[in-house]
């Protein structure tokens, strides 16, 4: 059994994300925060609602967290995630509004009060919320069981420059406060998930389920397959943010190597860019583990499985 954070940008991928760790039975959601990062915060917090309610979790408490990088300008994704963030399919407005309160207090408070090395932090989106609450209450990290994010890339380069991937190029700073933080880290890059794309008529699949979840979910991903498949030249898309949360769930199905992470703070060239020691040339301690490959025809049955639990 794992109790969960969730902090997250949705994002179609951090729906699927969301959506699979509600239909893991040994999970349980204490709470999702909202970062700016696809969309703005508040748009969000608002997506994270729409989706814990479709999958009939309405009680699931939603924070919004924070609209800006820590010493930077906001940066979104609407061209690959639409207007809404979760573009593709007709959402229901929220029945529930997010809760008050600022999301990394409440992630601070909520560390506090369970037990040290109960709870995992999933991180699915820019890490400022993360960084401020590391900041402000380093006695968190190591109550911690773990963090497991999404983010950067080194063998596969990066999706926003050549070098720097999203979640970390739009907040470097709190990215390198995470980093440096001593925290029992497990990164899903795209070097692996661009590895691990989508079945080919994933789409029809999860319509098949025959649920509401399912006909979002296939909304989702046809929306999704819409903008990158022409780019790179591919006939799916990888689901970046559900394949943090199938590592989980399911370890056994990744690989990867714990080694030391750095991150560019102040190139213009390279900013955001995470540069993983693989070959252990500078003899610093491993920060993390860097996952690099996994089973993903298995981790993506497996998904289908459990969404077929929600309503
Ligand atoms: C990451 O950026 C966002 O657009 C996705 O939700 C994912 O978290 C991939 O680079
Ligand atoms: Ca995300």
């Amino acid at each position: 059994p794992c109790s969960l954070i969730i902090d997250t940008d949705p994002g179609h991928d951090d729906a699927f994300a969301i959506l699979l760790a509600l239909a893991s039975s040994n999970v349980t959601v204490l709470g999702l925060t909202a970062v700016a990062g696809n969309i703005p915060a508040r748009m969000a917090a608002e997506n994270a609602r729409r989706i814990v309610e479709l999958a009939g979790r309405a009680e699931v408490e939603v924070r919004t967290g924070a609209d800006l990088p820590l010493f930077r300008p906001a940066r979104h994704a609407h061209d690959i995630h639409g207007k809404t963030g979760i573009d593709g399919y007709d959402w229901a407005d929220p029945e529930v509004p997010p809760c008050g309160g600022y999301g990394p207090e409440w992630i601070i408070s909520t560390i506090r009060q369970h037990p040290p090395g109960t709870i995992t932090l999933l991180a699915l989106g820019p890490l400022t919320n993360i960084a401020q609450a590391f900041r402000r209450a380093p006695d968190i990290v190591a109550r911690l069981a773990g963090m497991v994010m999404m983010g950067g890339g080194f063998f596969e380069g990066g999706n926003v420059t050549p070098s720097a991937e999203f979640n970390i190029v739009v907040d470097p700073e709190a990215a390198s406060i995470v980093f440096r933080s001593g925290v029992r880290l497990t990164v899903l890059p795209i070097d692996c998930s661009n590895r691990a794309l989508m079945p080919g008529g994933w789409a029809d699949c999860c319509a098949a389920l025959g649920t509401r979840t399912g006909d979002a979910c296939a909304g989702m991903i046809r929306f999704f397959e819409r903008h990158g498949n022409a780019k790179y030249g591919t006939r799916t898309r990888p689901l970046h943010d559900v394949l943090a949360m199938a590592w989980i769930l399911w370890p056994e199905l990744f690989s990867g190597r714990a080694c030391h992470v750095g991150i560019e703070t102040s190139s213009p060239l390279t900013l955001g860019m995470t540069v993983v020691d693989w070959w252990h040339v500078l003899g610093k301690a491993p920060n993390c583990l860097w996952l690099r490959d996994c089973d993903h025809e298995t981790i993506y049955a497996r998904i289908l499985e459990c969404l077929s639990r929600l309503p």
